[in-house]
């Protein structure tokens, strides 16, 4: 029998989600997208329900948020990430409605009252609906705004929260909106999408300046998006989708933050999973892929923390070896010197998942959408006991494979 897997002493154990995806009736240029006629005749052309595609209720998470802080501390989770919507922070532009904020705190009280260490996400894809009028960050000088927002949060709650995530994913952001076209605001030029990138560098660039400038002690970070990728071009791919961006805010980071799910196998344009087990939306699951991806992160030589990990899986037949397969790659990163912190699974409820609607299962809690009625997977107490011992045991392992595992 193998011996423990011991994580570090303070090692951070989460889950993570976004606003747009748990709260319920946000309006935002997401909400309003999903509401267009021209979204609802793209489904109903596909013969879906566009009522499984719109964010609407999602999982009010916003009035249960403290019943499903209840669930992360019953995992034993020491942390918790989460984002903060603008667009109810600053439903118009000027105007900051302080109830909302005031909404947040409470957040944030709630969590730490369970023992929970809060990670606030600033921009989770979404944004006022002012603001994407203006042309959202294909702008410069709209950055001025998202900078403004952050800087009223972030003065509001800095003596609750130490850590600050500005950006999630902003590459893939990028790409899905303005060089795929399939998500809001749905453009395909690749000129508008170069410069989108660079914007929201310069704005995590400002942002980062602004956060220190009230709090010195702040720790700053982003959530990037980085896949482990094989074939031709995979070192241009790599530089292009995982390093420039790092490389644009390289002065401007305290801790990264990687959200790993997937190994892509390149020929020429042509992306595809490989062999190994796929996850109900078609993804490969590749736990090696996160050691090379943080091995790839060492040279940064600062903090690291796996923002997000995890995959759609209604059955959850295989969510628990997933965690734990891909722990053990983190571990043996961590054993050969490399700093991860912590580790937030997504996601902590079934919910919206963005453009495939609600049908994708990401979370450890199942959530059943009539009822809203919460219920812990399998996954959720294997999860739960790692935390609770801070490794991978012997008896955590013959809990997951007498259960489930992959075909
Ligand atoms: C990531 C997003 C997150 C969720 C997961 C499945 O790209 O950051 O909101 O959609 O994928």
């Amino acid at each position: 029998m193998e011996k423990d897997l011991k994580f570090p002493e303070g090692f951070l154990w989460g889950t993570a989600t976004s606003a747009h995806q748990v709260e319920g009736n946000n309006h935002n240029q997401w909400t309003e997208w999903e509401e267009s006629p021209k979204r609802i005749n793209y489904l109903k052309s596909k013969e879906l329900n566009p009522a499984d595609f719109i964010s609407a209720g999602a999982c009010d998470h916003y009035n249960h948020c403290e019943e499903d802080f209840d669930l992360a501390k019953a995992m034993n989770n020491n942390t918790h990430r989460f984002s903060i919507e603008w667009s109810r922070i600053e439903p118009q532009e000027g105007n900051f409605n302080q109830a909302e904020i005031e909404h947040y705190r409470k957040v944030i009280r709630a969590l730490r009252a369970r023992g929970i260490e809060p990670f606030i996400t600033l921009w989770h894809w979404t944004m006022p609906i002012w603001f994407a009028e203006m042309g959202g960050f294909e702008n410069r000088d709209n950055i001025i705004y998202f900078v403004r927002f952050c800087d009223r949060i972030v003065s509001e709650l800095k003596n609750e929260v130490k850590y600050w995530i500005i950006l999630n994913e902003p590459m893939r952001y990028a790409g899905m909106a303005y060089l795929a076209g399939e998500e809001p605001p749905q453009k395909k030029n690749p000129f508008v999408f170069l410069r989108v990138i660079s914007n929201l560098a310069e704005a995590h660039n400002r942002v980062y300046e602004a956060i220190h400038r009230i709090d010195p002690n702040a720790q700053v970070g982003i959530a990037h998006q980085m896949n482990y990728y094989e074939g031709w071009p995979a070192s241009f791919i790599n530089w292009f989708w995982s390093k420039r961006f790092l490389k644009k805010i390289e002065k401007h980071f305290d801790f990264i933050g990687l959200n790993y799910y997937r190994r892509l196998l390149i020929k020429g344009f042509n992306f595809n999973a490989g062999k190994g087990q796929r996850i109900d939306v078609g993804w490969e699951i590749y736990p090696e892929g996160i050691y090379h991806v943080l091995k790839s992160l060492d040279r940064y030589q600062k903090p690291i923390y796996i923002t997000e990990n995890g995959l759609a899986d209604s059955q959850d037949r295989w969510r628990a070896k997933f965690i734990i397969d891909h722990l053990r790659w983190i571990h043996k990163a961590i054993s050969e010197g490399v700093d991860v912190r912590g580790y937030f699974h997504w996601s902590l409820l079934d919910n919206f998942e963005w453009a495939y609607g609600f049908w994708p299962k990401f979370g450890i809690i199942e959530v059943d959408r009539e009822t809203l009625e919460r219920k812990m997977r399998f996954s959720g107490k294997v999860y739960g006991e790692i935390a609770r011992t801070g490794s991978i045991t012997p008896e955590i392992i013959k809990i997951v494979e007498g259960g489930k595992n992959y075909d």
